[in-house]
């Protein structure tokens, strides 16, 4: 059996880029103006006022600068605070999601760094946290824009969409079931959030990124990264959580309802979620007869600064570089389960033949996947 390799990826960066100040500005001036609307309630002491954000906290809370959008301007309108409908789903006569549109701009890229054509793929997943539409699945829309051939399908697993995603295509490409798979993780997750709360309204940025995996005696060797492992883990957990879902349209009062958005217990998650990170990393390093010495590079999740950095100086012994464990949260915010692959995508190029790394995602359900490569 030939060793599977990811031999094209690309990124889609949304067309709007929102800063900390501009995103905080239209926070605060609907604080002012709900604060305004509330005088009476506030002063009587049947509400409690709401307080403003501020740039200082979210930088050195999470290390986010700026996020990327589909759609930048209704969630800092401080009587609107959520987004229009991405600018690419208007006119469009057959009504593709802004969701496949990203996944293909994506796709695109990948499919030309791998020197292939839609046709040449015979198996698509879309992997990502959350969905535009359910039914028909994105993946198959897709398949069909590229002339893609096989079959295609959506499967979800959060902040792990990539990894697990990538792990699902290699299993299908390693079994015979197909030849040329297509991974697309493509997070449309700006409409998820609730843009009028505080806690997390500086959290996500929208974004896609695609890898093509071959077999490694189809593929170019110039690009290619082959796979020389993989583990997966979950374990339960609702410290993070989106709860809209059918449900909603049997509670329908509760459809605006910014609870049944994104929800997390941040600081739950640094105390349970790292520790079995840190283990995992170390286990899939030692199973592969390997030290941290062997990698030249971890591509880490991409949700918080702080945790990255806690996790890389634990397993490299060392405050980790740039180099060693690149971020790119603070320019792309979490991108939810594209993270770690935007950053293997845009710190991939000075690999040489022989160098190791590691791609990890971790994050809700809880979820983490880690993928050992090499560079052909
Ligand atoms: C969300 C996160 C950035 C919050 O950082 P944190 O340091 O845990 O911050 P806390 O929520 O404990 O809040 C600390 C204080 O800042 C305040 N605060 C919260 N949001 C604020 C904001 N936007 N501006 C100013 N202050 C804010 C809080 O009210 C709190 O005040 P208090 O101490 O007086 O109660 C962080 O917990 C995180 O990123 N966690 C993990 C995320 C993760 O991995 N998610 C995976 C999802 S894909």
């Amino acid at each position: 059996m030939q060793d599977i390799v990811i031999s094209g990826t690309g990124v889609f960066t949304p067309p709007h880029s929102l800063s900390n100040a501009e995103l905080v500005a239209g926070y605060n001036a609907h604080v002012d103006e709900w604060n305004a609307a509330h005088a009476e309630e506030i002063d009587s002491g049947e509400m409690v006022p709401k307080e403003s954000s501020s740039t200082k906290f979210i930088e050195k809370a999470s290390g986010i600068k700026n996020r990327y959008l589909m759609e930048a301007s209704g969630l800092t309108e401080p009587d609107r605070m959520y987004p229009y409908l991405s600018e690419l789903a208007e006119d469009d006569p057959s009504k593709t999601p802004v969701q496949v549109k990203m996944a293909l701009a994506a796709a695109e890229k990948a499919l030309a760094e791998a020197g292939l054509v839609g046709s040449d793929i015979d198996l698509v997943i879309i992997s990502a946290s959350v969905w535009e539409r359910f039914v028909p699945s994105m993946a198959t829309e897709l398949q069909k824009i590229l002339g893609a051939k096989g079959f295609a399908f959506d499967m979800a697993m959060g902040c792990s969409s990539a990894t697990f995603g990538i792990s699902t295509a290699a299993d299908a490409l390693s079994s015979g079931m197909a030849n040329k798979a297509l991974v697309v993780t493509a997070e449309y997750i700006s409409p998820l959030l609730a843009y009028e709360d505080r806690d997390g309204h500086f959290i996500f940025g929208d974004a896609a990124v695609a890898m093509v995996l071959e077999r490694e005696n189809e593929c170019t060797p110039k690009h290619a990264f082959k796979i020389k492992s993989r583990k997966l883990f979950t374990e339960f957990s609702t410290n993070i959580a989106a709860g809209f879902g059918s449900r909603l349209m049997l509670e329908r009062e509760r459809i605006n309802d910014p609870e049944q958005r994104f929800k997390q217990s941040g600081r739950a998650v640094f105390k349970e979620l790292l520790p079995k990170v840190i283990n995992h990393i170390n286990h899939h390093m030692a199973a592969e007869g390997k030290t941290v010495a062997d990698f030249k590079r971890m591509w880490l999740h991409q949700a918080n600064i702080n945790m990255n950095m806690f996790a890389a100086r634990k397993i490299l012994g060392h405050e980790p570089t740039q180099d060693e464990a690149p971020i790119i949260l603070d320019q792309y915010a979490n991108t939810a389960g594209a993270g770690c692959l935007i950053a293997f995508n845009n710190y991939k190029h000075d690999f040489k033949s022989g160098d190791m790394g590691m791609i990890c995602s971790f994050g809700a359900s809880y979820s983490i996947g880690s993928i050992i490569v090499e560079k052909l």
